[in-house]
């Protein structure tokens, strides 16, 4: 479900295998849910089960795989599968059962992919890049997401405030794991969860960027 889930493929992939079943993404990784979903279509499945994986709070809502599900589902020209969404999140290796036990199906009728919220750009003070790069990735930089994400919740800061963008290599990598925060230009190091709870009190939120981990700007 989540950005940081991607870096759980071959545990998740795994499980998966074990279970008869096959992995796909919402967001980022490959195959994409769209992917796998014409994929098994395409082979002949006439019934397709999806339960959503996890890790905190990085996730979108479970609703989500739903309406995606549903999307693609409304999309899909000529014959279709009948598919069925867990309404609840796996929450561990003795969950599977129950999960797909509980599975609803998709009828159509679910919201699609816009929404009148999401006509604008947001108002955001600050777009925050966070390396999600093979060497940040390596180095843990999903501490440092999760770590700020909970921080921004503690202090109630937005997209209206602070927009988090997840990107690819940022080329500093032998700082990883790395963030630079725009439009002050203003780029970290060696980012984990301690730091960035730090970079969200002291610099969004105090205004004054965190010096000990800020690198320099040739
Ligand atoms: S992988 Fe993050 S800066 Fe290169």
């Amino acid at each position: 479900m989540s950005v940081a889930d991607v870096d759980r493929r071959d545990e998740i992939g795994a499980f998966a295998a074990a279970h008869g079943a096959s992995l796909a993404f919402l967001q980022q990784g490959d195959p994409s849910l769209s992917q796998e979903l014409t994929r098994l279509a395409d082979a002949g499945a006439a019934q397709i089960v999806l339960v959503g994986v996890s890790s905190g709070p990085l996730a979108p809502a479970l609703s989500w795989l739903r309406r995606i599900a549903a999307y693609w589902w409304r999309e899909r020209a000529g014959s279709r599968p009948e598919i069925l969404v867990a309404t609840r999140l796996l929450d561990g290796p003795d969950g599977f059962a129950g999960a797909t036990a509980d599975a609803r199906p998709i009828t159509g009728g679910e919201p699609g992919l816009t929404s009148g919220a999401w006509e604008d750009v947001t108002g955001h003070r600050h777009q925050v890049m966070l390396c999600r790069g093979p060497r940040c990735t390596a180095k843990g930089a999903v501490d440092g997401v999760r770590g700020m994400v909970m921080a921004m919740i503690e202090h109630e800061l937005g997209d209206d405030d602070v927009l988090l963008v997840h990107t690819g290599c940022q080329f500093p990598c032998n700082q990883a794991p790395v963030i630079s925060v725009q439009p002050d230009d203003v780029w970290y190091g060696h980012v984990d969860a301690e730091v960035a709870t730090r970079i969200v009190t002291e610099h969004f939120v105090g205004g004054v960027p965190v010096q000990s981990h800020r690198l320099e700007r040739k």
